[in-house]
């Protein structure tokens, strides 16, 4: 049994480092062997191409222990093609999928007893993440890499669980247009933080991204996806090729049309807003948070759902989601919940 010290009434979303994470290395046109470390710092040159031109992707999931004591992943594959995606837009080499899996299969079973018990509602948040090691002083992709797999126990992303949080809008854009927004890099989330970090100072709990082209349609935020409901019960997610491909949004979307709602994957005007009855965000981090409120181009929407409680559509599929994860509802389509044995 590991050294586990952790007050599991208290999780929130910050970083404690586990027992062991997973390395392996790039270099001379290959992947070398990966394994597992006991050491969570990582040693490189000054001149990394990561440091200098910050080539770096990463991933986030979640493992969970179900009631019976089981341990799963949710969709760990879908992690994986959007990481190698995400290194393609980069110039830096795709972490194999098998490579990926693997490594997410013995973080988890190395660290069975930091992921959180099944009546706390958490998990073990695992990072994926690939970074150029290699010096690079001329604007270059670097020779060399490492990938390294690392978790920690989570709870809630925001502050007050999933009670609804307020968004507003502020002056500044992340990517530019045609970007890489789409895909998972570090950079676009160094680009985000002037912007959450003015949503913050104005009293807002996040910030809305619009597409920074006519500054007209919802994108996202800084950290997950929005999902609307309508009036009469339509869920629509917002379409744009500048936001990351959330595979949250993308499930929430297939176990709606399972329930028998309509969905719309579409572009959303800011300025049909509030024609929704329900909003929130989605993502593995964030699973689903209501927004009450959305602040921009000189308008505030109050959505009918109010600043109290998930709304009742949003609460059935995260309802649900959760479900699914927990091994108590089947899932929609087979292989989305993988069992670490
Ligand atoms: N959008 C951004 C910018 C994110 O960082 C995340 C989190 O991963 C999401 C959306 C949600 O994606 P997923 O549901 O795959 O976690
Ligand atoms: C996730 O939901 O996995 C994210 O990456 C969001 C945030 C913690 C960066």
């Amino acid at each position: 049994m590991a050294n586990v010290n952790v007050d599991w009434s208290k999780l929130g979303f910050a970083y404690q480092p586990i027992t062991q994470r997973y390395v392996a290395n790039y270099k001379d046109g290959k992947w070398g062997k990966g394994g597992l470390s006991d050491d969570p710092n990582v040693t490189m040159n000054e001149c990394a191409g990561i440091l200098q031109y910050c080539q770096e992707v990463f991933e986030g999931l979640k493992a969970y222990k179900t009631e019976e004591g089981r341990t799963v992943t949710f969709r760990p594959d879908q992690n994986a093609k959007r990481m190698y995606d995400s290194a393609q837009r980069l110039e830096m080499p795709p972490v194999p999928e098998e490579m990926f899996l693997e490594a997410v299969d013995a973080v988890v079973k190395a660290n069975k007893d930091w992921i959180p018990p099944y009546e706390t509602g958490g998990a073990l948040y695992l990072r994926p993440y690939l970074f150029a090691t290699g010096p690079v002083i001329g604007v270059k992709p670097s020779d060399e890499y490492q990938f390294r797999l690392f978790g920690t126990p989570v709870g809630n992303y925001f502050k007050n669980g999933i009670k609804p949080i307020t968004i507003c809008v502020s002056d500044f854009d992340r990517a530019a247009p045609r970007g890489t927004g789409h895909i998972k890099a570090g950079l676009n989330y160094a680009m985000s933080l002037h912007a959450y970090i003015t949503a913050h100072n104005r009293g807002y709990d996040e910030n809305m991204f619009l597409d920074p082209a006519t500054r007209t349609y919802v994108e996202e935020t800084g950290g997950a996806n929005f999902i609307f409901v309508t009036k009469d019960n339509t869920i629509v997610t917002p379409k744009s090729s500048s936001i990351l491909p959330s595979i949250t949004r993308r499930s929430l979307m297939t176990i709606a049309e399972s329930l028998g709602y309509k969905t719309e994957h579409r572009p959303v005007k800011f300025d049909e807003l509030d024609e929704f009855q329900e909003a929130g965000l989605c993502g593995t981090a964030a699973v689903i948070c209501p927004v009450g409120r959305i602040e921009g181009k000189g308008r505030t929407i109050n959505l009918p759902s109010g600043m109290n409680e998930m709304g009742p559509v949003l609460t059935k599929l995260y309802k649900t989601l959760r479900g699914i994860q927990q091994c108590k509802i089947e899932a929609p389509e087979a292989g989305w919940v993988h069992e670490v044995k």
